[in-house]
Parts: C-alpha cells; sequence; structure tokens
C-alpha cells in the first residue's frame, strides 16, 4: 500500500514537472494616439481579440509610450494615464490574470517632469519594487512559474533643470544600471531559470523609423566613420548587449518602432511589438530603394547607411538593412502572444495589417502574422 502511494506521488511530481512553465504572456507597446493620448478603438480590438482567445492568459508586458503625453503639462500626462487604465479595463478586471495583470514599462511619452514619474508610480501600483534605488517601480524583475522577467526603465527622466523645457531629457534611450541588470540575470541564471525575458521601450537594433536613437543612439546626422562621442554611444550600447548574450537571455523586447519584427542576434531573438495604436513606420531603406523614402521613413538609403555601416548591419544590394539577414517584420496593429512550454516557447503575432503608402489606415481583421517558436 506504502508502495503504491509513493508510486503515485512520483507520477504527480513528474506530471507536474512535465506542466510547469506551460502559460501564456502578451507582449505590447505604443498604444498612443489622439483621444486623451490614446488609440482606443485599436487598443480595445487588440486587447478584446486577446483575452477571448486565451483564457490561460497569466499576464501582459506593456512596453512604454501607453500614452502620446503633453511636455510640461504633469496634470494632463496624469488624465491620460487614467485614461489608459480605463481603455485596459477589461484586462485589469479579468480574474484569470496574475499579480498587477500589465507590466507596464516606461517610453519617452510617460515622464518628462519628477511630477509626472510620481503620477506613473501612483497610477501603476503592484509592480516590483526591486529595481535600482532611483528605479523603483520603474525597473525591475519578477519570476512566474520558473521563468524569469526583467522590465528596464530604458527613457529615464534626467533630473536637471527642470525649468528648461527644451532638450531636458538627454537620458533617453538609455538604460542607467548595466550592474544592476547584470547582477539581476546571475542570480537567475544561478537558480535555474529556464528561460529569461528581458524587455524594454528601446530596441537595441533599430529596424525602421529610429534608426537615430534606441539605445545604440547614434543621434541625427551621424557620419561615419564614428567619431568619440558616437564610439562611446555605441561602447554603452555593446556592453549592455552583451549582458544579455553572456547571461543567455532568450529574447528582448521593445517598442518604441511602431512596426513588428523580430530577429536573431547573437543567439537572442529581439522582438520588436511597436505598435498597438501608434502610427505604423516603414522598415529600413534597402539598397534598391535607392533615394526614395517610404511613408514613416526618416533617411534615404544613402542618408541610412553610416548607420548601418556602425551597427554592423546587412547593406547593400540584395541584403535586407537589417542586423540579421533572418529578419522578419510586419506593418500592423499586433500583440505577440508567448505560449512557454518546458522546452520550448511558441510565439504567435496577431495583428491588422496597415495599407501601403499609409501609416494608420487597415481594413483587416486581426489575425495571424507571424508564428516561430524559441527552442
Ligand atoms: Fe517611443
Amino acid at each position: 500500500m506504502k508502495k503504491a502511494k509513493i508510486v503515485l506521488l512520483l507520477l504527480v511530481l513528474s506530471f507536474a514537472q512535465i506542466y510547469a512553465q506551460n502559460f501564456k504572456f502578451a507582449v505590447m507597446s505604443d498604444s498612443r494616439g489622439e483621444v486623451n493620448g490614446v488609440n482606443e478603438p485599436v487598443l480595445k480590438s487588440l486587447i478584446q481579440h486577446l483575452l477571448k482567445n486565451n483564457p490561460d492568459l497569466k499576464f501582459i508586458l506593456f512596453l512604454g509610450d501607453l500614452v502620446d503625453g503633453t511636455w510640461h503639462n504633469s496634470a494632463k500626462n496624469f488624465a491620460q494615464f487614467k485614461y489608459w487604465k480605463k481603455v485596459m479595463k477589461e484586462v485589469y478586471e479579468d480574474k484569470s490574470l496574475v499579480g498587477p495583470k500589465v507590466y507596464v514599462s516606461v517610453g519617452n511619452h510617460e515622464i518628462r517632469t519628477p511630477e509626472d514619474e510620481k503620477n506613473f508610480r501612483k497610477i501603476f501600483t503592484g509592480l516590483p519594487q526591486n529595481g535600482p534605488a532611483d528605479e523603483k517601480g520603474l525597473t525591475y524583475s519578477f519570476n512566474y512559474d520558473g521563468v524569469h522577467f526583467v522590465v528596464l526603465d530604458t527613457d529615464p527622466y534626467h533630473y536637471g533643470d527642470t525649468k528648461n523645457t527644451k532638450g531636458n531629457h538627454i537620458n533617453w534611450h538609455k538604460f542607467l544600471h548595466p550592474k544592476w541588470l547584470a547582477r539581476d540575470l546571475k542570480k537567475a541564471r544561478a537558480k535555474g531559470a529556464k528561460w529569461i525575458f528581458v524587455g524594454g521601450h528601446e530596441m537595441f537594433f533599430p529596424v525602421g523609423g529610429h534608426l537615430r536613437d534606441g539605445l545604440a543612439n547614434l543621434g541625427r546626422g551621424f557620419k561615419y566613420p564614428p567619431d568619440s562621442t558616437a564610439k562611446a554611444r555605441l561602447a554603452v550600447h555593446h556592453k549592455l548587449w552583451k549582458i544579455l548574450v553572456d547571461n543567455k537571455v532568450t529574447a528582448y523586447m521593445s517598442g518604441h518602432e511602431h512596426l513588428y519584427a523580430r530577429e536573431k542576434v547573437d543567439g537572442i531573438f529581439q522582438i520588436i511589438a511597436g505598435s498597438s495604436g501608434a502610427p505604423v513606420y516603414d522598415f529600413n531603406p534597402t539598397y534598391d530603394q535607392g533615394d526614395k523614402k517610404k511613408v514613416g521613413q526618416e533617411f534615404t538609403y544613402e542618408q541610412a547607411l553610416p548607420y548601418y555601416k556602425a551597427l554592423g548591419y546587412n547593406y547593400g544590394p540584395g541584403k535586407n538593412s537589417q542586423k540579421s539577414p533572418d529578419f522578419f517584420g510586419v506593418r500592423a496593429y499586433h500583440y505577440v502572444l508567448f505560449n512557454v512550454h518546458p522546452d520550448s516557447v511558441s510565439v504567435k503575432t496577431f495583428g491588422m495589417l496597415i495599407k501601403k503608402n499609409t501609416m494608420t489606415k487597415t481594413d483587416s481583421t486581426i489575425k495571424l502574422i507571424d508564428n516561430f517558436t524559441i527552442k
């Protein structure tokens, strides 16, 4: 009898092992729009589709630019944060979601004054408070079912002259605490995390619309070869990326570029889930485009070349003008759904396609636009 009990216990344990790490989470970002700073119709359609089709969803990572924001009008900004939460009501009221339900990160549209930062913390409660001392509730990490998640504030407010309404945001497109990140990831690896997902608003490798910033942050009018300022910025970028590579991070997810894109760089997936309503850009210009610019592109091919050279992109005839040859991207309003299994993570992206030569027009239903597996 005792033997039968032990066998039963072992069976239960092995099933628990098999079914551990079988859960879903979604990644979204950039829902800013014109009414109270939010693109309500698009954001609402996406979350309704997500919740209806995934009753087993556990949480959402929402990676910045939730709202349009305003320059130095904190009361208006606060009202926009509240409005965004109202649009997301169905998510916040869904009882099957866990924790704060939405793990938000700061983009470059939320925090422009110390007051905004205070309001951000006031409205987005329940987020882990284990980040660096000056970044509590803005940079943090958490574990769910043996999987480690890190959310970075990649657009911190610069505590300089608060009366200076121009150029007072010089810490944008940066993450200021690489040591904290390295420690956090090392600890997670030591504890045996099978998968590690890191998210932040800014991407490492721009794919369209923001070649000049992101975490490489080369600036407008960048010339090749890099001068000492650009070299220093690239060194910071490489150092941060190396922390992710050294700790074998599964994927880095971001927003900021209003596109859907994924590629694998140094064994890590960079997944840009860049529009839940913000106007959709076009991808980096390619050689065959010549001096023509597409709608939502900032540079011609010639203007983009110095950036491609500095960032080590595939450029020239027949190349995709991206960091990796396996790049895949779609112009769509979308969300990315991750289904975590013990030995793989299946990723499905659903979205509404944007019409050619427009940034906002769609007559598409929400459909599957990408499907791949991380092993
Ligand atoms: Fe942004």
